[in-house]
């Protein structure tokens, strides 16, 4: 008789035992569940977190492009406005305007003829005396120095002779 109670109270036990272990085990499942439940979200925050830095990042980029393409931009305009404010203030007579610019340009650069900012006034003079004379053999400024007395010469020489300075000032 005491045999059976002994049995039955184990068969009990046992089966308390598995119900038991049974409902931790699910316990334990839960726990593992939201743990791993809660990685992955802090995985996709990390993610998020990078990409929306990596969009900051590349964002920043390119407004900083941007606004040294508008500075370089902008350091043109003005080197232009500059030149054209410049290229005002470089006057010249109507005597070199009329009869030379046109060959050697507005400021003395050249253009077809040869540079003459720079030259100085006896070198230019001679040459235009040796043009007018022949003596320096140039079709061109033959021609045109035939018209010009040689008041003009020393004038245009003098002139000339001065591009350099007045251009250094301008373009200060
Ligand atoms: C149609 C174009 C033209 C015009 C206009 C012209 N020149 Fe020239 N000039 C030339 C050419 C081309 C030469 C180069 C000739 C040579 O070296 O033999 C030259 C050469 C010169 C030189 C010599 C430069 C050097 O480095 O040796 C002087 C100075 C000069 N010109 C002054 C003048 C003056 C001043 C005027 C205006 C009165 C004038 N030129 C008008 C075309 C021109």
């Amino acid at each position: 008789m005491i045999k059976h109670v002994i049995a039955g109270i184990s068969v009990v036990l046992a089966l308390w035992a598995s119900i038991y272990m049974y409902n931790s085990d699910k316990e334990v499942n839960k726990l593992a569940n939201i743990q791993s439940l809660i990685k992955r979200t802090e995985i996709k925050v990390h993610l998020v977190k990078k990409t929306t830095i990596k969009k900051e990042i590349q964002q920043e980029q390119k407004n900083s492009i941007a606004s040294k393409e508008n500075k370089k931009m902008d350091d043109k305009l003005k080197a232009l406005r500059n030149k054209a404010g410049n290229m005002a203030a470089f006057k010249v007579s109507p005597l070199y305007k009329k009869n030379c610019s046109s060959c050697h340009g507005a400021t003395g650069e050249g253009i077809i003829g040869p540079k003459l900012r720079g030259k100085n006034k006896e070198y230019i003079l001679k040459s235009l005396k040796e043009f007018k004379a022949g003596t320096r053999k140039n079709y061109v400024m033959y021609g045109l120095l035939g018209n010009l007395s040689d008041q003009q010469l020393v004038d245009l020489a003098t002139e000339i002779g001065s591009f350099q300075e007045k251009y250094d000032k301008a373009t200060k």
